[in-house]
């Protein structure tokens, strides 16, 4: 399996999970909120290019999900077309976006903008898309960004800036961050330059900026005659699985307890584990919600999957034991703290 293939896989499992969840993790739970938290976007990336802004332009937003934020984009522009690696996240953009007859989302290779000619754009603009991907996948982008947008065309772009940050080739989901002079040199070699640098903070130390979300403006500069040519090995392990992802999924599981529908919250989990059997956490919170939610016997059946997978957790072992022992003196019993 080779990046390309392994970024597909994984945002589909995401976006057939809960395609708003992944998109907008604190803002998903009804499309009021989710809607809110795209208007709040857009006007971040309308204040971002007020100074150039014309109505008459063509916009590409990569990595656009369910069109969160094409949707209230659709008055400032002419056209507006967004792609994404996900063929499920571009079903529902047609569904989210249905009443807007001037976007159109298209299912990519997750690489580059196949999709347009040369020249298509005035404006292209990305958000909490690229600091997911891996460098050499975001450089390829950017040599594709000259491609398509008309000359001196700008790219409004959520990247973070700031101590770099990287995380392995095969994490799909992971946050990287750049270092302004790394981010400068990539531009440059891409024909764009920063509209405004003295603005970017070029000695932030602070790991917090990985979870920047301000909107950086550039501009072509120069068409670029070659693009850079990476080459798309096969992965050195391609069932990696991102520490982020488990951590969201666990988030995504409380979250269910939170709003009271705690069998979402298991089913969640059982998923979770039966992808990725290896995730101890993922197992012991699995079991500790079903004890929570009085589940006795499925969480027996847990435990028994668990120490299997797990032979050398002896505390599983032990946890098992007790709470065999516990079902067995008193069947009734709707609630046990092992
Ligand atoms: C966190 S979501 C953000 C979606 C949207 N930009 C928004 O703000 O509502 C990241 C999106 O990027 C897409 N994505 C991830 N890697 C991609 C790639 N290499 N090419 C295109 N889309 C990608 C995912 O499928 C997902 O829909």
């Amino acid at each position: 399996m080779n990046i390309a293939e392994k970024m597909k896989q994984d945002w589909e499992e995401r976006a057939q999970h809960h395609a708003r969840f992944w998109i907008a993790t604190e803002h998903y739970q009804n499309e009021e909120v989710f809607s809110g938290s795209g208007e709040e976007t857009a006007r971040c990336i309308m204040m971002a290019i007020h100074e150039v802004y014309q109505p008459t332009w063509n916009v590409l937003d990569i990595g656009c999900g369910i069109g969160r934020v094409l949707k209230p984009l659709a008055p400032y522009f002419q056209t507006l077309s967004g792609v994404d690696v996900s063929a499920t996240m571009i079903a529902q953009s047609k569904a989210w976006l249905a009443d807007y007859s001037h976007i159109t989302t298209y299912e990519n290779s997750g690489l580059d903008l196949s999709e347009f000619h040369d020249s298509s754009f005035n404006l292209v603009y990305s958000y909490v898309a690229f600091q997911h991907m891996p460098r050499p996948v975001f450089e390829r982008y950017l040599g594709e960004i000259n491609r398509v947008l008309l000359p001196e065309g700008y790219l409004a772009l959520q990247l973070p800036i700031g101590p770099y940050h990287e995380a392995p080739l095969e994490d799909t989901i992971g946050i990287r961050s750049y270092t302004f002079e790394e981010i400068n040199q990539k531009f440059q070699d891409n024909g764009l330059a920063f509209m405004n640098p003295a603005t970017v903070d070029h000695s932030a130390t602070d790991l917090k900026q990985i979870f920047d979300h301000r909107i950086h403006l550039a501009k072509k500069i120069r068409p670029i005659r070659q693009q850079s040519r990476v080459a798309w090995g096969q992965l050195d392990d391609p069932h990696y699985y991102s520490p982020l992802d488990l951590h969201l999924y666990e988030v995504y599981s409380e979250n269910c307890v939170q709003l009271g529908k705690p069998q979402e919250g298991i089913q969640t989990l059982q998923s979770l584990v039966n992808r990725h059997p290896k995730h101890l956490p993922g197992w012991l919170r699995l079991t500790a919600l079903l004890l929570e939610q009085g589940q006795l016997s499925q969480a027996c059946d847990t435990l028994q999957a668990l120490t299997a997978l797990h032979p050398r957790y002896q505390e599983g072992q032990d946890i098992l034991e007790r709470l065999r022992n516990k079902f067995v003196n008193s069947p009734k019993s709707t609630l046990i703290h092992p």
